[in-house]
């Protein structure tokens, strides 16, 4: 069998409402993750790109959270209608969307440094 080209984690982590770190799936749906499985599917991707439930990534606070390999691309607080443009340009293309991409100086911060900037 051959190895997948791109695997995608998504972060479906639920924490309890309040949870001082938030978390990337609040109400448990795995909604994000199920729509780029069918994204994937729809462009005939299914067998070369995997689209797997993760637990927490520990970048709470830029969530949701997905991780793209074997690039390790972070993308951030990512929303249903981001889904398109993700496969089609990075995971097709190897074109990174910038407003995405949690900046390497936050990662693994735990929050200390806020991202995106406009969030609350
Ligand atoms: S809850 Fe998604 S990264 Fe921690």
């Amino acid at each position: 069998m051959p190895a997948f080209d791109k695997h995608i984690f998504v972060c479906c982590n639920q924490r309890a409402p309040g949870h001082s770190r938030g978390c990337c799936d609040p109400d448990g749906s795995g909604q994000l993750r199920s729509r780029l499985k069918a994204e994937l599917k729809r462009r005939g991707l299914g067998v070369q790109v995997r689209a797997n439930n993760a637990g927490c990534l520990d970048q709470c606070e830029a969530g949701p959270v997905l991780v793209i390999y074997p690039q390790a691309i972070w993308y951030g607080n990512v929303q249903e209608e981001d889904v398109p443009r993700i496969v089609e340009k990075t995971i097709l293309n190897d074109e990174l969307i910038e407003e995405l991409v949690i900046p390497d100086e936050v990662l693994n911060t735990k929050g200390r440094i806020r991202w995106p900037k406009t969030a609350s």
